[in-house]
């Protein structure tokens, strides 16, 4: 298995501008390649979460590394103020969060994320909760179109929903393969199109799944309270819908009024920020990158930093 290459890698460590003694949160372990990158460029310590136990065998090697200025925590980087809380940790001066899946969890047939190869339906980047079987199986068509239209932005939601409480009277749905046929049979989807059609509707059932909408927002409200002044929050989104989560986040932190969304708690409009974004406010991957790791093409960083009198 390929170990995930990461995207972003020299932006991230610009914008997270690690310092010697500072303390630092890689909220999305994955093969470790942020934490990694971090350690080596300062004297500093990493607290890395990851939801999915199999990434425990990259963290013993940087356990390995650096000893005791790295710490691997399993959990949800949403409940990273209690992670850290049990090292007494109550304030870091970086949060880094790669959202998404990683390329391990993509290539593991087992693990059920893609239809690339075929695999049970399973999606959950932990090993608890309902899997996407379960999903597919139970819910009601209405709540799989809602579903389907929302965190895949997919236009045809209400058809495929239909043909998979069709597909499930005569047999249940167990494997990826069966369901981006139903998928792609709905659709009437030819082999010319550039992007399979399931694609969308594996990643709104994976978004739901992981409840990573959820955690996203929980994640970011977390980061900012640990945050020390002068503390940076930098993240990297994966798709527009993420991307739109965080900016509208950082612009509601950062006196910036934009569209209400109900995942991003309104600040109150008489609260000073405390604050703010560089300029250029986001990067995105540079022609190299882009050449040598297509998945770049869809990477989104951005960073707010925390005013040192806030
Ligand atoms: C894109 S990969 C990160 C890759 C990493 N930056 C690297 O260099 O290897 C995303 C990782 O974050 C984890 N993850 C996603 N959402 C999470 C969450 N809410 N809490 C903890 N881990 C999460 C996934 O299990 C996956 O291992």
């Amino acid at each position: 298995m390929m170990a995930h290459k990461p995207v972003l890698l020299d932006e991230m460590l610009d914008w997270v501008a690690p310092r010697d003694q500072g303390t630092y949160i890689d909220g999305t372990f994955g093969a470790g390649g942020y934490s990694r990158a971090i350690l080596k460029a300062a004297d500093c310590r990493v607290f890395a979460i990851d939801r999915d136990p199999s990434t425990r065998v990259f963290a013993e090697q940087l356990e390995a590394e650096f000893a005791d200025r790295f710490v691997w925590l399993l959990g949800n980087f949403a409940d990273m103020v209690s992670l850290v809380a049990t090292h007494g940790i109550p304030q870091v001066d970086g949060v880094v969060l790669d959202l998404g899946v990683s390329s391990m969890q993509l290539d593991q047939a087992a693990r059920g994320f893609s239809f690339r190869a075929d695999g049970p339906l399973d999606m959950r980047m932990g090993d608890e909760g309902m899997t996407a079987a379960d999903l597919v199986n139970h819910a009601s068509e209405s709540e799989l179109a809602d579903i389907l239209y929302y965190y895949g932005e997919e236009k045809a939601s209400r058809r495929i929903a239909a043909a998979i409480v069709s597909a499930r009277k005569v047999a249940p749905i167990a494997r990826t393969h069966q369901l981006a046929e139903i998928i792609r049979a709905a659709l009437g989807a030819g082999k010319h199109q550039k992007t399979d059609p399931a694609t969308r509707s594996f990643q709104a059932l994976r978004i739901h799944i992981n409840q990573e909408f959820d955690a996203i927002e929980r994640g970011l409200k977390a980061a900012e309270s640990l945050l020390a002044p002068g503390g940076r929050l930098v993240v990297v989104s994966f798709h527009s819908l993420e991307d739109r989560l965080v900016k509208r986040y950082y612009h509601s932190r950062c006196g910036r009024l934009g569209e209400p969304s109900r995942h991003v708690p309104e600040a109150p409009a008489s609260a000073a920020p405390h604050f703010f974004l560089p300029k250029p406010e986001k990067r995105v991957a540079n022609d190299a990158e882009l050449k040598e790791n297509p998945r770049s093409r869809s990477a989104t960083l951005r960073m707010m930093q925390r005013m040192e009198s806030a």
